[in-house]
């Protein structure tokens, strides 16, 4: 196996808090073992278009506390193509990148599992996504920070709802999954959570509304995973509809959930999983996600990871409808 002297670092997809207190691990983890590193921009773009610079220790200072990447992101559609992977390996050997560190979500690391197994590069992901739905770690870098961002929008919308006696749909991100709107309906004592994983359930509203909860509130949120056809808006219309006693509101919370700055949890999460991606490296590892897993780190392989199946806990599901009587 060639040896590895030069490590390309990246990342991918939608950006997450913590995204640079990962980099700056990656970074100084791999600078402390003697290896050099190179900063490669907009992600896999980055490759493709040559943009890449090697980066000191200095690079790295004073960005852990910093939302966003600092390497900024891209969804890469040409590294999609088997020519886009060809000009981004063929700038790895121009540059004398050994081995490429990716932070991103699924579809990053699944565009890693590619690039590895078609040029036999050693290719480690680091799960950076506020989504959580990543296989294989207990959380991934951002969703801490996501958690908490959308439990202080909701605490706020709770005072306006209160005092209004409505009922709100809030709209969170997650993409397929629905960690954020459990987690942050029982986080911010909501009455109910609608996501995807519960469709066994054939109709959530009907449930929610079944129970009487606006009878015995003041005010009513529900926490909605965002949806093309099932959104906070389709729920809001059907009780419009439905239920025209009820005064309902819809607030979508959008983008705002990827900012801030990270939570200590995310923060202690990257720079614990940059210096395993330095030390995976050294040890041989390749096409492997670096987890976390009962407070070990664990190498998880991608094919593992980027499973679209990671489960939200029924307990959790059971929790939320117990507390919301
Ligand atoms: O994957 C992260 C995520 O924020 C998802 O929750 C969301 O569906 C998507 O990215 C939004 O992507 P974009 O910023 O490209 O609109």
């Amino acid at each position: 196996m060639r040896k590895i002297k030069c490590v390309g670092i990246l990342t991918s997809g939608g950006d997450a808090p913590g995204m640079n207190a990962a980099i700056r691990a990656v970074t100084r983890s791999a600078i402390a073992s003697g290896l050099q590193v190179k900063a490669i921009y907009r992600g896999y773009e980055g490759l493709i278009n040559n943009e890449i610079k090697e980066f000191t220790t200095e690079n790295v200072s004073n960005i852990i506390q910093r939302g966003g990447t600092i390497l900024k992101t891209a969804r890469s559609t040409e590294f999609l193509t088997v020519e886009g992977r060809k000009r981004a390996y063929d700038n790895m050997v121009e540059q004398n990148i050994d081995a490429l560190v990716v932070i991103g979500g699924n579809g990053s690391l699944a565009g890693a599992r590619i690039f590895a197994e078609e040029y036999d590069v050693p290719c480690i992901g680091l799960p950076g996504t506020i989504d959580n739905d990543l296989n294989g770690t207990d959380s991934t870098i951002g969703y801490d920070t996501t958690l908490n961002t959308i439990m202080e929008c909701v605490d706020k919308i709770r005072d306006t709802a209160t005092s209004h006696e409505r009922i709100f749909f809030v709209e969170v991100m997650g993409r397929d999954a629905g960690f954020l709107a459990q987690n942050s309906a029982i986080a911010t004592g909501a009455e109910a959570a609608i996501i995807p994983e519960d469709s066994t359930n054939a109709d959530q509203l009907e449930q929610f509304i079944g129970r009487g909860i606006r009878k015995s509130k003041n005010s009513s949120i529900v926490l909605v995973s965002e949806s093309p056809k099932c959104g906070a808006m389709y729920y809001a219309e059907r009780v419009r509809k439905e239920y025209p006693e009820y005064d309902v509101r819809v607030s979508i919370l959008g983008h705002l959930q990827r900012g801030g700055s990270p939570s200590a949890n995310d923060r202690i999460l990257a720079s614990r999983l940059g210096v395993g991606a330095v030390q995976a490296l050294k040890e041989g590892q390749r096409n492997v996600m670096i987890g976390i897993r009962n407070d070990e780190v664990v190498y998880v392989p991608f094919s593992n990871a980027i499973k679209s199946n990671k489960p939200v806990k029924k307990e959790l599901i059971d929790v939320l409808g117990i507390l919301s009587i």
